[in-house]
């Protein structure tokens, strides 16, 4: 089976492409790099010992994109390709808009037009917006507070119509919760350029010595020791659920939170990371960021049912092989 990839250089899809390689299926990749790099493409070469076909397109550029679906016999489709800063989406929101959205028409069509129906797409726990209970399940409402959470919410819509319109595709939607962690090789993972926005970059960063101190956000939260609470999950449990999303025999339009069902506060996670990678993560707390809420964690029993979706990572994991990542990738 032949699966394109979009976005398969960045992160998520990065592990992804070597759970879908590992477990015998054939990948296209199209990714513009706009947020990863080419050598990712060697790196997942070295851990699976297997070779994508890599085109490194615009999926804005419909030309570009029809030729990929005209050459390449497709059979299905993993989404990942699109801009995903919450805080640039505020200060851009064209770009996000035109991005995120363009590149979905554009991929839909094609598939539309070439008769390719499976997609499998990368929704976010941001669509939840503010969740009236914990945990949260795919039936809550759904709000955004931001255009990146916006074109997420659009897509979502912009698939349900397309599934009414034409009930030969078969769509699967995954909202993550917040992934974190890296591949064991210390190979692939997660070094934004710049001063991350996300907590775990952020503590890595500290860890290493290249920002002073991490500013906790508030730790004036409902929650049990005041700071945020979130579903961190490791990037490589994550990744497989997409290859089980591939999988399953279940046809139509099917929503999944892939989340570990556990929240974790900020202190937790830092306090973790400590410990497990015997360093120090200098700390100060800050007031709240605007935007954030106090807790957040899924509720993963559809998955685990309908997809056979569990967890086998743990948080020290996740500590571990960020910091293992990192560390394996500049010159400490
Ligand atoms: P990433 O930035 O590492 O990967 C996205 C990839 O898409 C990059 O390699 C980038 O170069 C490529 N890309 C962007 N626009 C493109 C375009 N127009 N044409 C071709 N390639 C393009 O991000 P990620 O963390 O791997 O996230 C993957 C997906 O999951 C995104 O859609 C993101 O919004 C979603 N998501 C991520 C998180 C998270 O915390 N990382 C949480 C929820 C949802
Ligand atoms: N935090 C800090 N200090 C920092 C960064 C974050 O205290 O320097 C706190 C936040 O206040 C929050 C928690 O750490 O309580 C997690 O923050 P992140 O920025 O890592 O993650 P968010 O939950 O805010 O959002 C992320 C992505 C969104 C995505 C969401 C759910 O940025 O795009 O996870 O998947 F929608």
């Amino acid at each position: 089976m032949k699966v394109l990839v979009t976005g398969g250089c960045g992160y998520i899809g990065s592990h992804t492409v070597v759970d879908l390689l590992n477990d015998g299926y054939e990948v296209i990749i199209v990714d513009n790099l706009s947020n990863s790099k080419i050598e990712v493409l060697d790196k997942i070469k070295k851990i699976t010992g297997k070779s994508v076909t890599f085109y490194q397109y615009d999926l804005c550029d419909k030309e570009k994109l029809e030729s990929v679906f005209a050459k390449e016999k497709i059979d299905a489709v993993i989404h990942f390709a699109g801009l995903k800063a919450v805080g640039e989406s505020v200060q851009k929101p064209l770009m996000y808009y035109e991005n995120n959205l363009f590149s979905t028409i554009n991929l839909l069509e094609m598939m539309q037009k070439y008769k390719v129906y499976k997609i499998v797409f990368s929704s976010s726990a941001t669509v939840y917006g503010s969740p009236k209970s914990l945990p949260i399940k795919e039936d809550f409402p759904l709000s955004t507070t931001n255009p990146y959470g916006t074109t997420k919410l659009m897509i979502e819509n912009i698939l349900t119509d397309l599934y009414k319109a034409d009930n030969s595709f078969d769509i699967t939607i995954l909202r993550y919760f917040n992934p974190i962690g890296a591949h064991k090789s210390g190979l692939l993972g997660e070094d934004p350029n710049g001063i991350p926005n996300n907590l775990m970059p952020y503590i890595v960063k500290v860890a290493t010595g290249d920002l002073p101190i991490l500013s906790i956000f508030g730790d004036d939260y409902d929650t049990e020791d005041g700071t945020g609470v979130r579903d961190y999950i490791h990037v490589c449990d994550l990744s497989y659920g997409h290859v089980l999303a591939l999988k399953n025999p279940q046809n139509g339009l099917k929503i999944y939170n892939l989340g570990t069902g556990k929240g974790t506060s900020v202190l937790e996670l830092v306090t973790m990371f400590e410990k497990v990678n015997n360093v120090k993560v200098n700390r100060q707390i800050a007031k709240r960021r605007e935007g954030d809420i106090a807790s957040c964690y899924a509720s993963n029993e559809k998955a685990h049912k309908e997809l056979g979706f569990t967890c086998k990572y743990t948080l020290e994991d996740m500590c571990k092989d960020s910091y293992n990542y990192v560390k394996k990738n500049t010159n400490l």
